[in-house]
């Protein structure tokens, strides 16, 4: 029997931090068991933002990739490529411009909030606005039934579906609706109890060293009501605590939740348990990385034979595409034969 698809995509912006593990690629490995998985680095996405300076995109991909392996991503299993390795995207994506309305991507909500939040960069471009028609063209071109992501990507597979749906009324029926399938409840604070972001700065990396996680939860923000050590502590809304609940076994989420609400713990000593947490947890993957590390040219040829495999499917969709759309010159050909 055939397996379902699933894809995703992952940003190439900088290494994977704890929030894309918790709150994606977690989920991603799973499905792996299930599923026939394509997963990819979003080398193009990252120019979107990094446009005038796109010197690192290329090694920020290898990173990912490696973080992703070193996370349980099996090559064996699923097809792990590079989007710019297939350049197919790139054609569907122009296509796809072709009849999306200005007004969807307009009123996406992480257009807005992005040109909020990111005041350093000149983000009215044309190609930022349309990173959810590549995104888009990224999914539909597998034809797949399920895109793993965390809640924060909803309006950008909703966009997906208008897409397939304005595509199949135009032209036939070509693409399946792909449904999000949203991580359960993992949402990670940063450092500074905003949601965990490369772009803001508040990150614990899966490739950060020990001695780096020990200073990174040093700097944390804890519970703003607990300002004297002797003052009691509010687990339930503490963002330190967030991790023990992530992390920690339940012995432990214990003793800290009674022992902070009695004042016993105080938050400092509190960061040196979390940081040991973190750094058991991420020991293996960390170990993992630094060998897929060792080698980038063995790295970049695992991803290029996904590409490979990847691009047989773009393809065999690209070509019930044209199509679809009547820009297969063959067609005509065979239509002077007979
Ligand atoms: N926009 C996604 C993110 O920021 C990354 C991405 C690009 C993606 N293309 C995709 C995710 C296709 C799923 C499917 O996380």
């Amino acid at each position: 029997m055939e397996r379902k698809i699933v894809l995703s995509g992952m940003r190439a912006t900088g290494r994977m931090h704890l929030g894309n593990y918790f709150g994606a690629v977690r989920n991603w490995v799973e499905l792996q068991e299930q599923y026939d998985c394509y997963y990819f680095v979003a080398d193009w996405h990252a120019l979107t933002t990094d446009y005038g300076d796109p010197s690192e995109i290329v090694a920020n991909s290898l990173e990912v990739a490696a973080d992703g392996i070193a996370a349980g991503l099996d090559p064996e299993r699923s097809v792990l490529f590079l989007q710019s390795a297939v350049p197919a995207h790139a054609e569907l994506h122009l296509l796809f411009s072709m009849f999306t309305p200005l007004g969807w991507l307009e009123r996406v909500p992480t257009y807005k909030d992005q040109i909020k939040q990111l005041t350093n960069k000149e983000l009215a471009t044309y190609g930022f606005l349309g990173y959810p028609v590549l995104q888009a063209a990224d999914i539909l071109i597998y034809r797949g039934e399920g895109v793993p992501v965390g809640e924060d990507q909803a309006s950008h597979l909703e966009l997906s579906r208008e897409i397939a749906r304005r595509f199949n009324s135009y032209y036939g029926d070509t693409f399946p609706e792909p449904k999000a399938l949203f991580t359960p409840a993992a949402k990670v604070p940063g450092l500074d109890g905003r949601k965990m972001s490369k772009s803001y700065g508040n990150t614990i990396d899966i490739a950060d060293s020990p001695d780096t996680i020990r200073a990174k939860c040093k700097s944390m923000f804890t519970d703003p009501q607990r300002i004297r050590r002797d003052d009691p502590g509010h687990p339930e809304t503490c963002n330190l605590f967030q991790f023990h609940r992530l992390l920690s076994p339940p012995e432990i989420q214990e003793r800290v939740a009674r022992e902070c609400r009695l004042a016993q713990i105080g938050c400092v000593d509190d960061k040196a348990l979390i940081a040991d947490q973190i750094i058991a947890f991420l020991e293996p993957m960390r170990k993992k990385r630094e060998e897929l590390m060792r080698d980038r040219g063995d790295l970049l040829a695992i991803l290029r034979e996904g590409s490979r495999r990847a691009s047989e499917r773009a393809e065999e969709t690209m070509e019930a595409v044209r199509d679809a759309m009547s820009l297969n010159y063959d067609r005509i050909l065979e239509a002077d034969r007979s």
